[in-house]
């Protein structure tokens, strides 16, 4: 199976996506840009070029991704990410839920007009001779809504078509709707990734099982795209692959010992984002804002530690913020 790194904005920017590249690379084949916005007449904003300069994304796959409901500005917007940055697939947005994005249509509110959809799309595809693919959520408020979403899907081209099956109101909780992707996956012919809620093993063969006794074929999808998972423990596309996912009731024991994240490799890692964040933001407040999300997801790897956490979390300045990493994860 290959895997994606799903697009997080705040987190999975060239900083994060690099030291996953270089400490827990197995098994994750592309990696997504967090949304781009077009800004008209302004051009992107200073931190989303950095974000995708090629000299920032040195040997790794990289697909941005533009957030919009205007045709016209995703054309103008990935032909220069194209033209000026060699990028030769671009993804649209359809998913993000938050309600600054979905107030002004776009994201997950894209869905709520399977016509205005169609219309977008259209508009992008009669004109675009870029690679596009589209990552989205099944509907507004209801699974009942994907029918039609899906049908303006299947009239297009995609490269790909990435499906996180929840709708805009489940937010990131709730069940995972799993009827809705295994009907995308069965209907479409362009490659169909799954996206949602995997978080170890378990939860990834259970899912793969779902989708593999539903299909008359007994096929999987051609990737599934990790987010929250991949955050709260980087060496998940590792554990995964090195999972046979045929072997679903010897999930845990096929699974071989040394695929989880060793103090370390997450040491190494740790310290490879804190030094790259440190030479580009100024002060230790924006340096320790960026940590501490990331310990927000990585913090669950130490349930054990909630002193330690504690400690981290309270930091305020950089020398309290690394005694207090060193305490959970020390020098070897
Ligand atoms: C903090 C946060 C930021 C996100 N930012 C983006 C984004 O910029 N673009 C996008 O398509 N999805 C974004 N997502 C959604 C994720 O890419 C992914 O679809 C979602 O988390 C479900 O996958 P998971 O269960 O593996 O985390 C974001 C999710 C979170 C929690």
């Amino acid at each position: 199976m290959d895997f994606y790194l799903a697009p997080l904005e705040g987190i999975t920017g060239y900083i994060y996506r690099n030291a996953v590249r270089e400490f827990f690379e197995e098994g994750i084949v592309k990696y997504f840009t967090p949304f781009i916005a077009p800004r008209q007449g302004r051009g992107m904003k200073r931190n989303e070029e950095r974000d995708i300069l090629p000299e920032n994304n040195k040997e790794l796959k990289l697909i941005p991704q533009i957030l919009t409901k205007d045709a016209e500005d995703f054309l103008s917007l990935s032909q220069r990410i194209h033209e000026d940055y060699g990028y030769d697939e671009i993804n649209l947005n359809a998913g993000c839920p938050s309600k600054t994005v979905t107030t002004h249509g776009k994201g997950a509110a894209l869905l709520s007009d399977p016509e205005a959809l169609d219309r977008l799309l259209d508009g992008i595809f009669s004109k675009s001779s870029l690679r596009i693919s589209v990552k989205t959520r099944i509907g507004v408020e209801s699974e009942e809504e994907f029918g039609p979403i899906l049908e303006v899907y299947k009239r297009y081209p995609l490269s790909e078509l990435i499906i996180h099956p929840r709708t805009q109101t489940d937010g990131y909780g709730g069940q995972i709707r799993m009827a809705a992707f295994i009907r995308a996956f069965r209907e479409c012919s362009f490659p169909v990734i799954y996206n949602g809620d995997i978080f170890n093993i378990r939860d990834y063969q259970e899912k793969m099982n779902v989708i593999r006794s539903s299909t008359p074929d007994g096929k999987l999808p051609p990737a599934v795209m990790l987010g929250r998972g991949l955050i709260f423990d980087p060496a998940l596309a590792r554990e995964l692959s090195r999972c046979d996912s045929n072997m679903l009731s010897e999930a845990e024991e096929s699974a071989p010992a040394d695929s989880a994240a060793s103090l370390t490799e997450l040491r190494a890692f740790h310290d490879r984002i804190f030094t790259a964040y440190e030479e580009i933001l100024d002060g230790d407040t924006p340096l320790l804002f960026h940590m501490k999300e990331l310990w927000g997801y990585m913090g669950r790897l130490f349930p054990g530690d909630a002193k330690k956490l504690k400690s981290i979390r309270k930091a305020t300045k950089k020398a309290d913020y690394l005694t207090a990493v060193r305490s959970i994860l020390p020098l070897y």
